[in-house]
């Protein structure tokens, strides 16, 4: 029997047209249409990949039936609303992160996809990155022993990006740290407390009334007796572009480096090993393997020149792509779902709150909550 094919929209194209070779690529997609806002840079892309389809307003291409689904990659403050308008345009909806900047919104996007069996994905690309990947074969294969606690941090100096980033709380975009702590054992956060700590630019506080330079956030996790340490900044702290994933176990730990691009390390016991990650291309049909491989394109100095190329991130494009298309054809939920996508977002803005609040607990709200599936801390 042929499988189905997805018809797939993506919308925004800087960092979104790395997926584009990715889905033409992948053998249950057709690409059904792309959009972003400027006309010449929708036709220099569309002409570029042979898209026909093209749109510069995102409502229009809503009204097009012959669309499955959208992944939608536009900037942090139309994630939510436009997540919203496509689940109630009858669309699938893969959505880079973070899913939103309020509980509100969180709720809307999870109540509509339950009520119309619509499948949301928060496409982070953390939980998909080769190192995510090693870490959960180790935990997988028992490796790590009893699990007993996870760090996770996300340092990044956002001077000259787009406007909607200035002054951004650094807990509102924060899944890349919550997102691997809480997956890792297919965990859900139960409540937070954050600490804000230090001072950003006068300017820059005044933008969303947030001054803190750096946040750190304790998570205590439902149904078991972990917890979870993450770290954000974004402006006026000096260190590397950092996402980094640390996991303590009983037999066996992993760390992250402390410099890019040097090896991870792996503990057995007191007993240090550097290691070098290996691809898990293996799990990908075979045409959509080679975008495992790092890209010249680097959307995290925000250069959108070479879209043609690989994919970054860990090599997580190509997963994440897989992951959101097979749910769509094999008619099951995304990892992560819209219920998990929504308690690694409302860690973020709840930490946040927290963090204004004094380091007040926050407890996760009832939507944000899902059945447990996975055995926490001892290996799956
Ligand atoms: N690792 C990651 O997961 C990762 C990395 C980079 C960027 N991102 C996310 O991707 C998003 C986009 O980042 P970017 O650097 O490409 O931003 P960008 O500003 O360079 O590009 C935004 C794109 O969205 C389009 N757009 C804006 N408003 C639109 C609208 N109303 N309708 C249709 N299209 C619209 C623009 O035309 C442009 O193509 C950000 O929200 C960021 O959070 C995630």
């Amino acid at each position: 029997m042929t499988e189905r094919t997805v018809r797939i929209a993506l919308v925004g194209l800087g960092f979104g047209a790395e997926f584009i070779p990715i889905y033409q690529a992948h053998p249950n997609v057709e690409i059904a249409a792309i959009c972003q806002r400027s006309r010449d840079k929708l036709d220099a892309i569309g002409d570029a990949f042979g898209i026909r389809d093209r749109y510069t307003d995102y409502a229009e291409l809503l009204r097009d039936e012959s669309i499955d689904a959208v992944h939608i990659n536009t900037p942090i403050p139309d994630h939510a609303r436009q997540s919203i308008a496509a689940l109630r345009a009858g669309k699938h909806v893969a959505c880079t992160v973070p899913m939103a900047t309020t509980l509100y919104e969180l709720r809307e996007i999870v109540t509509l996809s339950e009520q119309t069996g619509l499948r949301y994905m928060m496409m982070e690309t953390v939980v998909y990155s080769r190192e995510f990947l090693f870490v959960q074969d180790l935990y997988r294969r028992g490796e790590l022993g009893r699990v007993q606690f996870l760090r996770a941090s996300h340092q990044q100096e956002m001077a000259g990006w787009p406007g909607y980033w200035e002054g951004l709380p650094p807990m509102h975009y924060a899944t890349h740290c919550v997102g691997p702590v809480l997956a890792l054992t297919d965990a859900q956060a139960e409540s937070v407390t954050c600490l804000g700590s230090g001072r950003i630019a006068e300017p820059l506080i005044s933008k969303y009334g947030s001054p803190f330079a750096i946040e750190s956030c304790h998570i205590r996790f439902a149904d078991c007796d972990l917890g979870a340490e993450i770290t954000r900044s974004l402006f006026d702290t000096a260190r590397q572009y950092r996402e980094s994933f640390e996991v303590y176990g009983s037999q066996r730990s992993f760390e992250w480096p402390l410099i890019e691009h040097e090896p991870c390390v792996l503990h057995t016991g007191e007993q240090p090993t550097l290691v070098t990650v290996p691809d898990f291309a293996d799990r990908l049909p075979e045409p959509i393997r080679k975008f495992t491989t790092e890209g010249v394109y680097d959307s995290d100095a925000n250069q959108h020149l070479s879209f043609t190329q690989g994919s970054g991130h860990g090599g997580s494009h190509p997963h994440l792509a897989h992951e959101f298309v097979r749910a769509l054809v094999e008619d099951r939920p995304p990892y992560p779902d819209a219920r998990r996508s929504a308690n690694w977002t409302a860690v973020g803005i709840l930490a946040h709150q927290s963090a204004m609040r004094g380091g007040e607990l926050q407890e996760l709200p009832e939507y944000t909550r899902f059945a447990a599936r996975a055995t926490v801390g001892g290996g799956a």
